[in-house]
């Protein structure tokens, strides 16, 4: 593991951007595996920045992300697949059609899970993946549990990652219960993973995933199992 430990969030995104832009040089049709939540929105405005500037191209890489809320719709500012169009797709240029979101209004979650898997095994795998992490220790919506779960599944959300997540609604009461989330087999088969992590609230947990005992109650410990996991940790 790369334990990168910087002091400010602009370190961070500047950093987390330079690792995906590198990715995306080295191999223009990367698939990236792509997150949401607070910390990744500096990294994707400094990969927009990249882009308008020439200097990355979007127009061959495919997005995969690692989850979406149950019952809400790309059209809801609440989704998931909204905040990837508001944060990063409508500013570069991404085809579309080669972004991909959990569907959180699918009928038949356990199919919509096997499907998602099958078409990222189809495109070959995650090329880099990146990861925020939860106040628990989730990586994407694995909550802790009493075992690893492999495969895109349904989830029901701990009460932290609840709390955590209703200074984006109106009322706690309006966050989803449930999501739908990659499980571990496809983020541990990912060639790289670069999880971002920022502030003091963070430091317990990144000490316990990545310098404690490896347990489903801290989900993020089984990456100290990947063979190539990059942290970047910004202290302030
Ligand atoms: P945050 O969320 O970036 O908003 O802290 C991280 C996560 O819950 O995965």
């Amino acid at each position: 593991m790369k334990f990168i430990k910087v002091k400010t969030y602009e370190e961070l995104s500047h950093k987390a951007a330079l690792l995906i832009a590198a990715q995306m040089t080295v191999k223009p049709n990367s698939v990236l595996g792509l997150a949401t939540g607070s910390t990744p929105v500096g990294t994707y405005k400094e990969l927009i920045k990249m882009n308008q500037a020439g200097d990355i191209d979007f127009s061959t890489v495919t997005s995969v992300n690692l989850d979406e809320y149950v019952g809400l719709d790309g059209t809801n500012d609440q989704s998931y697949r909204y905040f990837m169009n508001d944060n990063l797709f409508d500013h570069v240029n991404i085809r579309k059609d080669h972004t991909f979101v959990p569907n959180g209004c699918a009928e038949d979650l356990k199919a919509e899970g096997e499907a998602y898997d099958a078409m990222i095994k189809e495109l070959g795998g995650i090329d880099l993946q990146l990861l925020g992490i939860g106040l628990d220790g989730h990586i994407g919506f694995n909550e802790p549990d009493e075992f690893f779960t492999g495969a895109t599944h349904e989830v029901v959300l701990d009460e932290s990652t609840i709390e955590a997540n209703a200074r984006f609604f109106e009322k706690k009461e309006d966050v989803p219960t449930t999501a739908i989330t990659m499980g571990m087999m496809s983020i541990m088969q990912a060639k790289k993973v670069l999880l971002v992590a920022n502030g003091a609230k963070k430091k317990e947990i990144v000490e316990k995933s990545f310098f404690g005992p490896i347990t489903p109650k801290v989900p993020a410990s089984i990456l100290q199992l990947h063979p190539d996991v990059t942290v970047i940790y910004a202290e302030e």
